[in-house]
This record gives structure tokens, C-alpha cells and sequence, in this order.
């Protein structure tokens, strides 16, 4: 059985398949009949411990999509309440004949211990603060549409990248693809050890890092997973390093401005860049649907 757990498992050639396989979904997905038989026989079930709307929205469309049988569950609601344990929970989803599991888990780790108890693929929608897989699948996916490729493009990773399953899993995807990566946001969000660890470049220093770049991924605080504060205000946070008009007019180049959402409006990004024409963050989503069934449609060929 082959499961998607992370970036880092794939070949430069496995992700290269994924994108060549949602190049001829997204095309499916202009027609005025979107749907295609392909996992007619296939149901699968999307587990979400963790709150989501784009990709448990976004997983549902594309297997519908494909004519997958859906089922979702949300631990909230569930028997989980009542002391249930993910494997119990897992397997008793199972028993009902289930082809394939899309789990997200706020715990680092938890599909890659589910993998090793089931035998249906399992795709990690996000665990933790670890990888999500999908995400960056889609982000590099965005960006070979809009600049024909990800070889030799300068991308720069902005924000909270300690907490960030999107950094990690964007710095395997696009580092495998050829792309020179500079994370970028204050030292308390980058830990040396950890930039040292992935091999990219650090930058305390947003407007040198964004002249430098083609295009700027900025990602969100995740005031969820930290427990200080790391400025005294978000605004602090906002004025040293939000994206704003004022800071991309100062550049002098047209940068690409993505972000995975949800988006803090004027944290991270203010509102006159997230819905400008250099943003591509709802061609982002839009692409998730594409590259999300070509993930289903792959992991789920009878040859695997
Ligand atoms: N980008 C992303 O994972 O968004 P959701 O948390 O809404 O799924």
C-alpha cells in the first residue's frame, strides 16, 4: 500500500507525475461537465481532527470529481468525546469497506502511526506542525502555472515557519524542484537549528529578502500552536514584518503573492495585496481541486 505522508518521501519524478496528472484534471475541471468515472468503485473517508475549510472542502470536490463514494467524519461530534482512541475510530470507519483515508491530525506523526496499523492508503491532510503534503503539492503547482516553471525561481517563505506544516512541506517540494528558498520572518519564528537542518537560506530582513524574490509565500501566525506571545502585539508583528502595500511598492519589481489561507488580514498580509492582481492565492485553492485528484487518482491505481 502507498500512502502520501509527506513531501519528503517523494522524487523530483514522483511530483513531476502529480503535476502532469492535475494538468489533464484541471482541464476535466473546465468542461461543463466536470465529473469523470474514475474512482467510480472507491469510497473514501475524510478524518478531520483539526479544523479546515479549504482542504476538507477542496478533498471532498475532487473526490466527488472522480465519482468516489465520500464519507466525513470530524472528531468533534464524534465518539472521540468519549475517550475513543484514532486507531478504534480508524478501524471501525474501515470495517464499512473503505478504500482510502485523508486524515488531518493536530499531532505531529499521527499518519505515519496510522499507516502502520491500516492497509488502505492513507493521505495526510496535515499533521502538526510537521508536513502538508497537498498543500505544497498545490503551491508549487500555482506557481509552475503562473511563471512556467519552479526550476531556478527565487521563492521566498515568509512568517512563522517554526509552527508552519505548509513551510516544511513547501521547502522539500520546491528545494526537489530546483527552486532556491529563503525563509524570511523574526528570529523567534526561525530557530537556527531548524533552518540549518532544511538547508535553505534565513533572512531576518523582509524588504532585502522580497527584492530578491520572484515570489513571497506568507504564511499565517499560528497563535493556536504557540504558547507565548512572540511580539507584544500583532501590530508589532505587522509593522517589522507584514506584507503591505507600502513594502512591495518600495521593491521595485512585481513580486507573485501567495498565501496558503486562512489568511490574518493586515498580521501577515494586508488586504489591498491578498485581493490585488499580483495575488494568486485564490488560484491556489482553485488548484487544490486538480492537484488533489491526481493525488487520489495516482495513490489509488490498482498497480500501487
Ligand atoms: N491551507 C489550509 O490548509 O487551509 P485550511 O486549514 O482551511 O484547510
Amino acid at each position: 500500500v502507498k500512502h502520501l505522508l509527506g513531501i519528503r518521501d517523494l522524487t523530483r519524478q514522483d511530483i513531476e507525475l502529480v503535476f502532469q496528472t492535475a494538468d489533464q484534471f484541471k482541464e476535466v475541471l473546465q468542461r461543463p461537465i466536470k465529473k469523470v468515472p474514475t474512482l467510480r468503485d472507491t469510497t473514501i473517508v475524510n478524518v478531520f481532527f483539526e479544523n479546515s475549510t479549504r482542504t476538507r472542502l477542496s478533498f471532498e470536490l475532487a473526490e466527488k470529481r472522480l465519482g468516489a463514494d465520500v464519507m466525513n467524519f470530524s472528531a468533534s461530534g464524534s465518539s472521540v468525546s468519549k475517550g475513543e482512541t484514532l486507531i478504534d475510530t480508524v478501524n471501525n470507519i474501515l470495517s464499512m469497506k473503505v478504500d482510502m483515508v485523508v486524515m488531518r491530525h493536530s499531532a505531529t506523526g499521527a499518519p505515519h502511526f496510522l499507516a502502520k496499523h491500516i492497509n488502505v492508503p492513507i493521505v495526510n491532510a496535515g499533521d502538526g506542525i510537521n508536513e502538508h503534503p497537498t498543500q505544497a503539492l498545490l503551491d508549487a503547482f500555482s506557481i509552475r502555472e503562473k511563471l512556467g516553471s519552479v526550476e531556478g525561481k527565487k521563492i521566498a517563505i515568509c512568517g512563522d515557519i517554526m509552527h508552519s506544516r505548509v513551510a516544511l512541506s513547501n521547502i522539500y517540494c520546491l528545494k526537489k524542484l530546483g527552486a532556491e528558498v529563503t525563509v524570511v520572518g523574526p528570529p523567534t519564528l526561525i530557530p537556527k537549528h531548524i533552518a540549518k537542518a532544511l538547508d535553505v537560506n534565513v533572512s531576518y530582513d523582509i524588504k532585502e529578502t522580497l527584492k530578491w524574490a520572484d515570489v513571497a509565500n506568507v504564511l499565517r501566525i499560528q497563535l493556536e500552536r504557540q504558547n507565548m506571545p512572540l511580539f507584544s502585539t500583532l501590530r508589532e508583528y505587522s509593522l517589522a514584518y507584514g506584507v503591505n502595500r507600502k513594502l512591495l511598492d518600495s521593491l521595485g519589481k512585481e513580486i507573485v503573492i501567495m498565501h496558503p489561507g486562512p489568511i490574518n488580514r493586515g498580521v501577515e498580509l494586508s488586504s489591498d495585496v491578498a485581493d490585488s492582481g499580483q495575488s494568486i492565492i485564490l488560484d491556489q485553492v482553485e488548484n487544490g481541486v486538480a492537484t488533489r485528484m491526481a493525488v487520489l487518482y495516482l495513490l489509488a491505481r490498482k498497480e500501487n
